[in-house]
């Protein structure tokens, strides 16, 4: 199975940024940990904090790869085009947050993604990412 994880702007400073919303470890590490525990999955991780570079990295994977594990963390709430990705490709897109979205302000409790995705997994802090791929599993 070739599954992909992208993160949209800020995820690059995991383990740096806001630790009491985001936590301490940082996504190579969790990816790390990932990869050793599903070698079977053949799961490769992009981060882009730029709008365009997530549009056409779900255009790129979305015909070809078995799964999307897409937070595009602020663009969510945002991005009208992030949300027409998910629609034109075929590949399944699960929507994941690291926090709890609606415990938070107002405007995290839109998602421009959610209504085209196959499944939202929100708040469950890093794990939201193995719940997933649990999900994707056959
Ligand atoms: C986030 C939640 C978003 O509201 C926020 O802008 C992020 C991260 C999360 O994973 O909890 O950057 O997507």
């Amino acid at each position: 199975m070739k599954i992909i994880i992208i993160n949209g702007p800020n995820l690059n400073l995991l383990g740096k940024r806001e630790p009491d919303v985001y936590g301490n470890q940082s996504f190579e590490d969790y990816l790390n940990s990932l990869q050793t525990k599903y070698p079977q999955i053949d799961l490769t991780h992009f981060q882009s904090n730029i709008e365009g570079e997530i549009i056409g990295k779900i255009q790129e994977t979305g015909f070809s790869f078995d799964g999307i594990i897409l937070n595009a963390a602020a663009y969510t709430h945002t991005s009208v085009g992030i949300g027409d990705a998910i629609k034109a490709i075929n590949t399944p897109v699960i929507e994941v947050h690291i926090s709890n979205t609606y415990a938070r302000e107002p405007f995290r409790h839109q998602s421009f993604l959610s209504p085209n995705a196959n499944g939202i997994i929100i708040g469950f802090g890093m794990k939201s990412y193995e719940l997933a791929l649990l999900s994707l599993l056959n």
